[in-house]
């Protein structure tokens, strides 16, 4: 359309003519360019429901978080991202860069499907730096005979901050699927790390076929190109199927500080983290990474399959942390799947949407555990602010925090313990998602349900409840943590599981804590400082916008008091836009 203009222009008019039709063209150029540039900044379908502060593309499907890194003064964050529809399929790494890990924009696609070993999809993977400078990104190609291979990209131009183009290196593949490996479960290489030897590490997903048994491959490399597989595992379990994702990295045994991924040595220990494919839920082990013989031994504490450790209890599947060399920390991030139906995502024309990114180190005392907290910065977005002490919480009260943007807030709120003297008998021998959902929101215990009403209808009809529970179990106190979805939407084709954890709770314990992040769909819950967390994301039929409200509750028998609460509307974030021009920060 543009030549043919041109063509008129040129072939038909004089010299002055063709300059008035000329200064007219850029005119209409110029008119069009917020449009075109506009066109992609408008998000589709449903805006009520769409997140304002979490890490979301305007439109289509995103799926698992993929190598994020801090490189010369940026974040850059990829993800699994179909462009062409709100369901998982043609998956390519969209890419985005931050100053803050809050405030995003959008740069090109990173790697994209073009050769026979990557031309059905690439994959999740992650970057490492070489000597701490140099990033290199492994992800997993589904090549043109649907096996799952690995492969390397590294930056065309590395002085480039924004890192946006990346060549696959001519080597590729560089580790496939030999001696009986299943090329169909075979995949998401993990950030490297440098063993003593001077030599570097990965791992890669995989199941073993015969027995269902879980493993985690470990491939050793001298020059990052050409890898050699260890004879055994890092670490395996049995009847665990599918490994997706691995994540494996050091804690300090003290202190809140990240680690480098390769650091070791008696101050250390290790985490390894799978994504089970059975269950679509992800695990986590605390252990002693035995770097001699490379094998991984979790601790007697961890338990290394579905009744193990999760980072979170609720909807947050294929997370990836990474060690931010600027902050000197070590960030997760994980990815928040749907609760709708597929023609709802369809109708929406998105899907899929990125937890907010959390500082997680280990928790010192009994350091059997991981501590989450949401990065600093999104403090950043706290607008108006109330804050109320000493709210006395009477059985069966249910008193409104009013004066807030509800749909869009961050509350943290101290509760005050009655005394534990007489509490009920809890059957901790359930799964707590079990006792969760069988005594929900609106049971009566001795001590608690108390908590937070969100998302909640002014009738109440709609409502998630974040609340405790205690109970006692063989003489020792449990407390329960549970987000109940059974309320959280008038619709019925939406999934309203509820989800529940016990929390780590000391005997002479006076009051407990819960932080709630809530963004239109999505409940993002903090209890006790990050020692339980629990996502959901929920689709509001009334509790929507203005209509939102915020309470606190107590259906308890016994009194409780909130002895601080504090609560924030949120300002919205900068999101990533898919647009035609690449931005300057
Ligand atoms: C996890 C996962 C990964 C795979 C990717 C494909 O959600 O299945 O194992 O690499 O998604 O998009």
């Amino acid at each position: 359309m543009q030549s043919n203009i041109f063509l008129i222009v040129n072939g038909t008019l004089t010299m002055e003519t063709q300059k008035v039709f000329a200064l007219a063209y850029l005119c209409w150029i110029a008119c069009l360019l917020p449009v075109i540039c506009q066109e992609d900044f408008n998000t589709v379908g449903s805006t009520v429901e769409r997140t304002a502060y979490h890490f979301q593309p305007p439109k289509n499907w995103m799926n698992d978080p993929n190598g994020p890194m801090f490189y010369k003064g940026l974040y850059h964050l990829f993800y699994q991202y179909n462009p062409k529809a709100a369901v998982w399929g043609n998956i390519v790494w969209g890419h985005a860069v931050s100053k803050d890990l809050i405030n995003w924009k959008s740069l090109e696609f990173a790697i994209i499907p073009s050769e026979w070993y990557d031309i059905k999809g690439c994959w999740s993977g992650s970057a490492t730096l070489l000597s701490g400078e140099n990033p290199v990104i492994l992800y997993t190609g589904w090549d043109n005979s649907s096996r799952q291979v690995q492969n390397m990209v590294v930056p065309q131009n590395s002085s480039d901050p924004y890192l946006r183009k990346w060549m696959k290196i001519p080597e590729n593949p560089i580790i496939v699927p030999d001696n009986g490996i299943n090329g169909s479960s075979f995949r998401d290489p993990t950030t490297a790390w440098l063993g003593k030897d001077g030599r570097w590490r990965i791992l890669v997903g995989n199941k073993e076929d015969q027995h269902h048994n879980g493993r985690a491959l470990l491939y050793i490399s001298k020059d990052f190109v050409h890898w050699t597989k260890k004879k055994h595992p890092l670490h395996s379990s049995k009847k665990t199927g599918m490994w997706e994702c691995p994540d494996f990295y050091p804690v300090a045994k003290l202190g809140k500080l990240g680690l480098d991924t390769s650091t070791n040595g008696p101050d250390v220990k290790h985490v390894l983290k799978v994504s089970l494919d059975d269950t679509k839920y992800e695990y986590y082990t605390v252990g002693t990474y035995f770097t001699g013989i490379d094998i991984y031994v979790p601790d007697n504490t961890s338990a290394d399959n579905k009744y193990g450790l999760r980072y979170d209890y609720g909807k947050f599947y294929a997370s990836k942390t990474f060690f931010d060399n600027h902050k000197k920390r070590r960030i997760l991030w994980g990815w928040i799947n749907e609760s709708d139906s597929m023609q709802d995502d369809i109708a929406k024309g998105w899907s899929g949407v990125q937890a907010i990114p959390r500082t997680i180190w280990l928790d010192n005392a009994s350091k059997s555990q991981l501590v989450q907290w949401p990065v600093s910065k999104l403090e950043s977005l706290h607008g108006h602010k109330i804050y109320k002490e000493n709210i006395n919480l009477d059985t069966g009260s249910t008193i409104e925090i009013a004066g807030l943007t509800a749909a869009q807030a961050d509350v943290e709120v101290s509760f005050n313990l009655p005394s534990l003297a007489d509490v009920e008998k809890m059957d901790a021998n359930l799964d707590a998602q079990q006792l969760c959902s069988q005594d929900g929101a609106a049971t009566k215990t001795i001590v608690g349900p108390f908590g937070l009403l969100v998302l909640a209808s002014k009738d109440l009809a709609e409502q998630t409840a974040v609340f405790f529970r205690v109970g006692v179990h063989q003489n020792k106190m449990k407390v329960l943590m549970c987000s109940d979805q059974s309320r959280s939407s008038l619709k019925t084709d939406v999934d309203k599981t509820t989800y529940g954890s016990f929390v780590s709770f000391s005997f002479n314990q006076k009051s407990i804590s819960l932080r709630v992040l809530v963004d239109h769909s999505i409940v993002e819950s903090f209890g006790e400082g990050g020692k339980t967390c629990i996502t959901a994301r929920v689709y509001p039929n009334q509790a929507i916008g203005e209509d939102a409200h915020l309470y606190l509750f107590n259906n308890g028998v016994s009194s409780v008091t909130a002895s601080k609460l504090t609560a924030w509307d949120m300002v919205s974030s900068q999101q990533p836009s898919h647009t035609i021009r690449a931005y300057e920060l």
